[in-house]
């Protein structure tokens, strides 16, 4: 990210700072210790100081193994929606490096969040609000990924809208990807989006309130409660590299070729042992003799796992909007038989998807059962194979 800063911020940094003669409590927030990205903010209260300690809940996933190892369709659109940012998780699939939730929250979070052990990653599918941190105010509407650093104190104020989301939590960092990168962090003239794409926090407001403040950290598995007295929110000036922004996914420039391109090409977000993309509607391969649909494709190491939506997806059978299919490892996948005589000669699709691939197997929750359609496993069998005589290939 770049340098952004809100508020005021003394001259130099580590040295005195007052507002009204009162001295401000200086915080480093930064990764890879003191060696990788940072911010510093500017405290009325420190902020380590809590009221209370509260109980400690461990977060369990209620794990899903299925019986046979197939290609899975999990129709998510019908899921209810309920619960508040937190509550309203509802975790499809985990690894030690990333876990995915689908949200559909009703009401505001009571109560203030904060991730201590991993980014966040939100994708607004539908919805619109405001998420206000400590870092200030940030805005987010509909098709927006809303980024979260770790340790970044927040809560949503939400439109009076049909909200779902996405949300990826990783013990990682989320990054745009290395070759997107120049040598000292800028976005190349060559990749997909730019600097101007990316928005931080539009506005910083400092809270002067003492009361009762509710806190919840996730930290060591779990979710840890606290009480404060003071409003967590009292920063009056930060600046660094360091906070959430947003960026919305029709800012993303998708590349096209003469043939088809690879899935890297959509290519928007990195994470450890995995990677984060966006299919936006674009125009298609344009050599008269391209099949403008992938190919089958066996990636030996990675399990694949695509949200749909909106458009029609040319390359899935049986899908709708909302629905999620996750292609694992150790079994070839591509379009079912007929999709790709229909789309030759397309030479545009309206597909909006946002996809995960992680290196390392995915496991499923019980919730994941719930929205499972068995069916697609045998969607690419169709009649029986016809008989083709050698001279007829080519
Ligand atoms: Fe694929």
């Amino acid at each position: 990210m770049r340098y952004h800063k809100l508020g005021d911020v003394p001259r130099k940094r580590h040295t005195q700072f007052r507002t009204n003669g009162r001295l401000l409590v200086e915080e480093v927030m930064g990764y890879e210790g003191f060696s990788g990205n940072e911010s510093i903010l500017y405290h009325l209260e420190s902020p380590c100081r809590i009221a209370e300690a509260r109980e400690f809940t461990p977060i369990e996933h209620l794990e899903w193994v299925p019986d046979a190892h197939v290609h899975r369709h999990l129709a998510t659109g019908p899921t209810d929606p309920g619960g508040d940012p937190i509550s309203g998780r509802r975790c499809l699939m985990w690894n030690s490096d990333i876990e995915v939730s689908l949200c559909r929250p009703t009401t505001e979070t009571e109560c203030f969040f904060r991730d201590g052990e991993g980014d966040e990653v939100f994708f607004v599918v539908e919805g619109s609000g405001a998420l206000e941190t400590v870092f200030g105010s940030l805005p987010f509407r509909e098709h927006d990924y809303v980024v979260v650093p770790r340790g970044t104190t927040y809560r949503f104020a939400l439109d009076q809208t049909p909200q779902t989301w996405l949300v990826f939590h990783t013990p990682g960092e989320i990054e745009t990807p290395n070759r997107y990168r120049n040598r000292y962090g800028q976005l190349l003239e060559s990749a997909p989006f730019s600097q101007r794409d990316f928005h931080p926090p539009a506005e910083l407001e400092t809270h002067r309130e003492s009361g009762d403040f509710d806190l919840t950290v996730r930290v060591r598995g779990g979710l840890q409660r606290y009480l404060l007295d003071y409003h967590p929110f009292d920063v009056v000036g930060w600046d660094g590299y360091v906070y959430p922004y947003t960026f919305n996914v029709h800012d993303f420039e998708p590349r096209t070729g003469r043939l088809h391109l690879p899935p890297p090409v959509h290519q928007t977000f990195q994470g450890p042992n995995f990677v984060i993309c966006s299919f936006c509607p674009r125009e298609l391969d344009y050599d008269p003799e391209a099949v403008p649909l992938p190919y089958h494709h066996s990636n030996l190491q990675s399990e694949e796992v695509i949200y749909y939506v909106s458009g029609e997806f040319g390359s899935r059978k049986g899908i709708e909007v909302g629905s999620v299919t996750v292609h694992p490892s150790g079994l070839p996948h591509g379009p079912q038989p007929g999709l790709v005589e229909k789309a030759l000669g397309m030479r545009r699709t309206e597909e909006l998807a946002v996809m995960w691939d992680t290196f390392r197997p995915l496991r499923l929750t019980e919730f994941a059962l719930a929205l499972d359609d068995p069916a697609y496993a045998y969607s690419w069998r169709e009649g029986t194979p016809a008989p083709v005589a050698e001279s007829t290939t080519g």
